[in-house]
Formats: C-alpha cells, structure tokens, sequence
C-alpha cells in the first residue's frame, strides 16, 4: 500500500525518495533586478534539510518584461548564472529533487510595475482590492509573440536545467498565462490558438513539447494545472480532464492538480464549503481524473492532517501529497512527520484588520515574510503582524513602479 514514506518513480525515470513535496510559492525574495538573494537561496538551504522528497520553487518568470510581482526571479539569459547554481546546489548531497516552476503572468501581470501587458485576448481583469492597480486591459498577443514566448519557456527551462535543478515544472493554473489559453473566459481568440479545447490546448502542448525537445527524455517536466478555474464561462473540469489525457499521452512526469485565479482564489480554499467538504479541496476531481490517467498525479491545497494524507494515498487515487502554506511555517514538515514530531500543521489565515488591504492579498504577503524569515535564519512566526508587513510590500512595489516610471 502507498504511504507517506513509499518512493515514487516518474515515467522519465526520475525517483522522489518520498510522497511529499513542497509546492510553489512565490518568495518575493529576489533583487530589484529579479536576480536571486541569499536570503532566497538559503530559505532553500533550510528546506533541503527538511526530507521532503520534492520541492518546488517559487514561480520563475521567463520574461522581464512580465512580471507577476516586485521581487520575483527572472531568467531569460545566462547573466545570473552562478547564482542560479548555488540556488541549484542547495539540495545537493540530500536525496530531495529540486524543481523551479516557471511562469508568465500575462494578464495577471501587474500594470504598476510592467509596461504592456499581454494576454490571449484583452479581456480586462477584475481582482478585489488589486483592480485599483489593473485598471489596464490587456493586448491580445500576435501569433510571433506566442511563438515568442513558447521559446522563452522553453530557454528558461534549458538554463535552469544547466544550473543543476533536477526538474522543471510549468505553471499552468492559477489564471496566469498558460492558464489564460486553456479558459474560454480570457480566451476568446478565433485563431488556432482559441475556440476548441484543442485550440485553447495548443499554447500549453506547444510550450511542452518544445520543452521537452530542449530538456531531454530524461529530465522530469511537470505541470501544476487547475481542474476548473470556478468562473462562470471558464476553464471547466471537462477541459481539465481534456488537458489532462493529451499531456498524459505527451508523456509528462507529474500533473499537480490546484484551481482558481486570482480573480476566484480557490486554491486559497476560497471555494463553496461542498467543494471544501473535505480536507484537501480538489480531492474529489482527482479521483476522477485518475480514472482517466497512469501518470502520476500530486495534490495540493488544504492538507493539514497527516491521517488525511495517508488515507489519500493509501485510496490510490493520487500518487503525491502537495503542500504550501504550511511548509512557511514548518519548514522541516517531512522530517516532522517521519519523526512523528507533528501530526497536524495549522494555517493561519492572516488579518491586517482593514479589509481593504486583505484584498490585496495579505495572505500571500504574510507566508512570503515567513519564507523570508526562513532565509534569514530564523523561525517562522505564527503571530507576525499582518499590518506593517503591508507597509513593507506596498513600498517595494511602489519604488519598482516609481523606477519603470
Ligand atoms: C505565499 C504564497 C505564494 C504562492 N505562490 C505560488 C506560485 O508561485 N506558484 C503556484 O503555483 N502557486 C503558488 N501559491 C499557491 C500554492 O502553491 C498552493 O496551491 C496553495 O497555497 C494551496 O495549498 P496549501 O493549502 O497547502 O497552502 C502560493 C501560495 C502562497 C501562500
């Protein structure tokens, strides 16, 4: 039977010398320029020690043009290259594989601090307290820019690999770009690339295969992929299943299955209470999807439990249990499970007091300064304060943007 400790052997060959794997979250760590800090790297440092049999970095942008938030990390070329490396070396010497998630915001790129800002089809985006901030409505991209940016995934992907990371995975959920193709909702293009699920499927296979091409059969690529992104008119559990068959007969080594955007966060666990009826909020798409795929499928959003996280797996069902938030807070939560040092780990769920600022996204602010904290060496903090750690976001962002002019 599957358990937490059973090891995991991926269709390019690759093993995860456990069922755990810390997802993606964006650190918000790197330099003004978008290049990696200590602080970032040693956050990794840290986590490497914890036992996890994956982790996933923060999303990565692949253009600098594109920018999902003020300190994210870029690479599109080989300038920052050794300290890529040294990012790369941190889970040397364990047997933890280290994957970077690499990403393009499209529409969900921020105006303030990106200067065009290009999606699909310009379909205006509608986010609570961050409209104020993206009033623009995007540029639908030229079929040379799709091509374009195909290339930079697949650049992107090619440096980190010579960096040393172990695998590579797409971000394609979340209503970022990848995901702005696959939704009828902001794909409303009547070319090749919008209409048909084929049509919308097109940009993530291409982006795949020219991935693959550059990479190898041998080095893992995965893809974290919404089952529906719960708008009306959106990417719906059907497509979903749909992505799903044709990336699974494209051989890709591991679907990672969350939901929502920005504009309905459901990967925060902001669905209805029947989708959330159950610990882990997508729980009851995957077992669906497993009917329909052999590929290993990892599950993420909500797991709190180590008993739910067993039963989960011993359901055969899905084959990795995927975790973010609490990985901010325990940054050693395999070991403390195989140690049996916890059995529960508790999410908070942050609070400024002024609900305007919570819709901005405090939640994401408030883990990334415990990733920082990480980084810094010290401990997380489960009562930092939500307020002045606003303060200090709002300020970085309002110097980038004050810089792009
Ligand atoms: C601070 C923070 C940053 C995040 N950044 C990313 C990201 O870069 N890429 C991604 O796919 N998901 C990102 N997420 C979403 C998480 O990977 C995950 O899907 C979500 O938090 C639900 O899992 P959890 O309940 O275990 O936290 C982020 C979440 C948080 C809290």
């Amino acid at each position: 039977m599957k358990h937490l400790k059973s090891q995991l052997t991926l269709p390019c060959g690759t093993i995860l010398q456990n069922r755990i794997a810390k997802s993606a979250m964006s650190e918000n760590l790197g330099t003004a320029k978008h290049q990696p800090t200590n602080t970032l790297v040693n956050a990794y440092r840290v986590w490497g020690k914890g036992e996890a049999g994956l982790l996933i970095t923060g999303n990565i942008m692949i253009d600098s043009r594109a920018i999902g938030e003020a300190r994210n990390v870029v690479v599109e070329d080989r300038s920052d290259f050794e300290l890529l490396r040294e990012w790369a070396a941190t889970t040397k010497g364990t047997k933890t594989q280290l994957w970077t998630q690499i990403n393009h915001p499209g529409r969900q790129a921020l105006p303030m601090i990106n200067k065009k800002i290009v999606a699909p089809s310009a379909v205006e985006i509608k986010i609570g307290g961050r409209s104020s901030a993206t009033d623009k409505i995007p540029i639908a991209l030229t079929e040379p820019e799709i091509y374009e940016i195909i290339d930079r995934f697949a650049n992107t992907a090619l440096i980190l690999k010579e960096a040393g990371f172990d695998g590579v995975q797409i971000h394609g959920a979340h209503g970022y770009l990848v995901s702005q193709f696959l939704s009828p909702y902001t794909n409303i293009r009547t070319d090749q690339w919008g209409g048909s699920i084929e049509n919308r499927a097109r940009f993530v296979l291409e982006v795949y295969r020219k991935m693959r091409a550059v990479l190898g059969d041998d080095y893992p690529i995965g893809i974290k992929l919404n089952s529906a992104d719960f708008q009306r008119g959106g990417f719906s559990e059907s497509d979903s299943m749909e992505v799903i068959k044709m990336l699974s007969s494209e051989g890709i080594d591991l679907i990672e299955i969350s939901g929502g955007s920005y504009e309905s966060p459901a990967m925060m666990g902001d669905v209805k209470k029947s989708t959330q009826k159950r610990e882990a909020y997508f729980m009851d798409f995957i077992e669906k999807a497993r009917d329909i795929t052999t590929i290993p499928l990892m599950l993420t959003g909500g797991f709190r439990t180590v008993e739910v996280m067993e039963t989960a797996l011993a359901s055969n069902k899905l084959d990795v249990i995927g975790l973010a938030r609490p990985f901010a807070l325990y940054p050693y939560l395999a070991k403390d499970i195989f140690t049996k040092k916890e059995t529960v780990f508790k999410a908070i769920k942050p609070s400024s007091g002024v609900q305007a600022i919570d819709n901005f996204g405090i939640e994401l602010i408030w883990y990334e300064a415990q990733i920082k904290r990480i980084g810094q060496g010290k401990i997380p903090k489960f009562n930092l304060g939500a307020f002045s750690i606003f303060f200090k976001y709002a300020w970085n962002l309002m110097a980038k943007a004050f810089k792009n002019g």
